[in-house]
């Protein structure tokens, strides 16, 4: 189905379409590096930020107004529908996501299945103010600007759910795949059920596309990914298949790039993998990426030269989102990821 000219270039992009000018967004452009961010966000809890709907609307729109992005992402965490779930998870400042309680044992698991979502309101009031605000804001020959929902991915919540907090290699998880399969797989589908849940709210809300982030899926071996991941990831993906395009996005991710395409309607590629190769091994499928991170702080010439490499390579991709390999990092100097939009959209 083409769109037509008047549909954004996120969504046009995302449809396998090349519009005149490169749609980019950035991953984490909400939030951390914005010094508008840091005086919002003063005397509230991230996960609290997240549940008042004019504050996360708010900080959705400002990497929109200062960057001219072609995209908003939805402010809010992974760790939200575990938190409206009822699970007594806490972002610790400089540390991440914490558990007092992580899921250890198959009686753990059976508690917690019994959970559920519950109501989003605030969920649902956030992305009805973001997208009245993004119907009168331009994105290329659109009037408009969409915006992105998204959800972690079964096996990053499960990691998550079971280490308590960040981990390196995730050994307490991937320990408990392979000794109880079957809690594993009672922990996963809760995870994908949340998660689909999560997703359908924000689409239902207004979102036009959304994310599944896998940020820990490098750490799995292709065989443990296929048969013990993947199933749980499409499912997620599924909640909301048919309705807007569905981006899967992983870190160290290119061994399992063929599974990551399954079920998804476009992958977002780390900045490990070139954009031409992983056009060459995902044949027809829109890409997303993959500016390397470092890069923002290497000074204005080796940016440019490295975009302009990322741009070239995707152009071997029926569809090219630019994005970075992975988010925004928050000692990012705003006026460089600004300078770096103009940049591309130039191209
Ligand atoms: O700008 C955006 O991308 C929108 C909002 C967003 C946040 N987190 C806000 C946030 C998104 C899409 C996420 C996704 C997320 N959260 C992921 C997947 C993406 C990835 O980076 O791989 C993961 C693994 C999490 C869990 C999480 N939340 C971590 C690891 C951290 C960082 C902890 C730290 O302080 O270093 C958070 C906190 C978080 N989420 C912040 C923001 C803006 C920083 C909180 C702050 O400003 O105090």
């Amino acid at each position: 189905m083409t769109s037509s000219s008047s549909t954004p270039p996120l969504l046009r992009a995302l449809n396998g379409e090349r519009p005149d000018t490169p749609p980019v967004w950035f991953m984490r452009q909400a939030g951390r590096s914005l010094p508008e961010y840091k005086r919002v966000r003063e005397g509230t809890t991230m996960l609290e930020s997240c549940l008042i709907p004019e504050l996360a609307a708010e900080i959705t729109l400002q990497p929109v107004r200062r960057h001219r992005v072609d995209a908003a992402i939805f402010f809010s965490d992974i760790m939200v529908p575990l938190k409206l779930a009822g699970v007594d998870v806490e972002i610790a400042p400089g540390v991440g996501p914490v558990i007092d309680s992580p899921v250890r044992s198959a009686a753990d698991v059976r508690r917690l299945a019994e959970r559920d979502l519950g109501d989003t309101p605030a969920i649902a009031a956030a992305i009805g103010i973001i997208r009245d605000e993004l119907a009168g804001t331009p994105s290329g020959d659109a009037s408009w600007t969409p915006l992105i929902g998204f959800a972690g991915a079964p096996f990053t919540l499960a990691a998550y759910l079971v280490e308590g907090r960040p981990s390196r290699d995730h050994l307490a998880a991937r320990a408990m795949m392979h000794a109880d399969p079957d809690a594993w797989s009672d922990l996963l589908a809760w995870c994908a059920r949340i998660s689909g849940e999560f997703l359908t709210v924000q689409v239902d809300a207004g979102a036009s596309a959304i994310q599944l982030f896998d940020s820990w899926a490098g750490s799995l071996s292709l065989a443990d990914y296929t048969a013990s991941v993947a199933p749980w990831s499409r499912r997620a993906l599924d909640a909301v298949a048919g309705r807007v395009p569905r981006i899967h996005f992983g870190t160290g991710t290119g061994h399992l790039l063929e599974e990551l395409a399954v079920g998804a309607d476009a992958v977002g590629i780390d900045y490990r993998t070139p954009l031409d190769e992983a056009a060459r091994r995902l044949p027809g499928v829109p890409l997303q990426g993959n500016i390397d991170p470092a890069f923002l702080a290497a000074g204005w010439a080796p940016l440019e030269a490295h975009t302009l490499d990322v741009l070239a390579r995707g152009a071997h991709a029926p569809g090219h989102v630019v994005n970075l390999g992975h988010g925004v990092p928050p000692t990012t100097d705003p006026g460089v990821l600004t300078a770096l939009v103009e940049r591309i959209h130039q191209a």
